[in-house]
């Protein structure tokens, strides 16, 4: 059980990034509205520099993302229904100037997609264990595209059927003390 140090929304407490999933299809409609959520996160000069190239399970495409994956996590992916490449536009489209925040807006954009996830009781957990070079070839981004993460997405699956060395790993886990994460400034001597 989570406990936070301040009482906060119950949906950003409870997501969390399980592994075991049931290999069950999703549908467009099922899936469609976690890319929403991250259409509306915020951006630098609204620019929206997030993109999501994502491969339905059961495709070659989807098996061109499988293989971009560790050892490890390709052991548990297995079972995802969709696998997610998030990239980000290192550019601003409108002036061809490069963007300091395309990572940190792309981070809001996925932070919204695991939430939307989480409250669809849905399985979203980030990668960053796979060929990020590999990546950017499968998907055939321009050079002024930066790969950011994987995400593997599916509908919550049986713990024992998981590979018995990962099985003790599926529970929430708990966070750092709010105090090493914030500096009053005006403290600091
Ligand atoms: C960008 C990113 C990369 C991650 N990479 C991996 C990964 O390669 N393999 C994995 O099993 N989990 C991965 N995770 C999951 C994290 O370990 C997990 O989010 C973290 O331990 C916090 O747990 P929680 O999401 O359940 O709250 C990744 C998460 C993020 C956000």
């Amino acid at each position: 059980m989570r406990q936070p140090d301040y009482p906060i929304e119950p949906l950003i407490l409870n997501r969390w990034s399980p592994r075991a999933m049931s290999g069950e299809p999703l549908s467009d409609d099922e899936l469609f509205p976690l890319f929403e959520a991250a259409r509306w996160a915020p951006s630098s000069h609204n620019a929206q520099p997030w993109r999501f190239i994502y491969a339905k399970r059961e495709t070659g495409a989807w098996r061109a993302l499988f293989k971009l994956l560790v050892p490890f996590n390709q052991s548990w992916v297995a079972n995802a229904s969709v696998l997610v490449v998030i990239a980000s536009h290192t550019v601003f489209e409108s002036s061809g100037k490069p963007s300091l925040t395309h990572s940190f807006d792309t981070g809001a954009a996925w932070g919204n997609l695991a939430l939307e996830g989480a409250a669809r009781n849905l399985v979203v957990h980030g990668m960053q264990g796979f060929d990020y070079k590999k990546a950017k070839c499968v998907c055939e981004l321009h050079h002024d595209y930066a790969i950011e993460a994987m995400i593997a997405i599916g509908k919550p699956g049986k713990t024992e059927d998981l590979p018995q060395d990962i099985q003790g790993k599926e529970t929430p886990s708990s966070r750092k003390p709010l105090k090493e994460l914030i500096i009053n400034l005006n403290k600091k001597s």
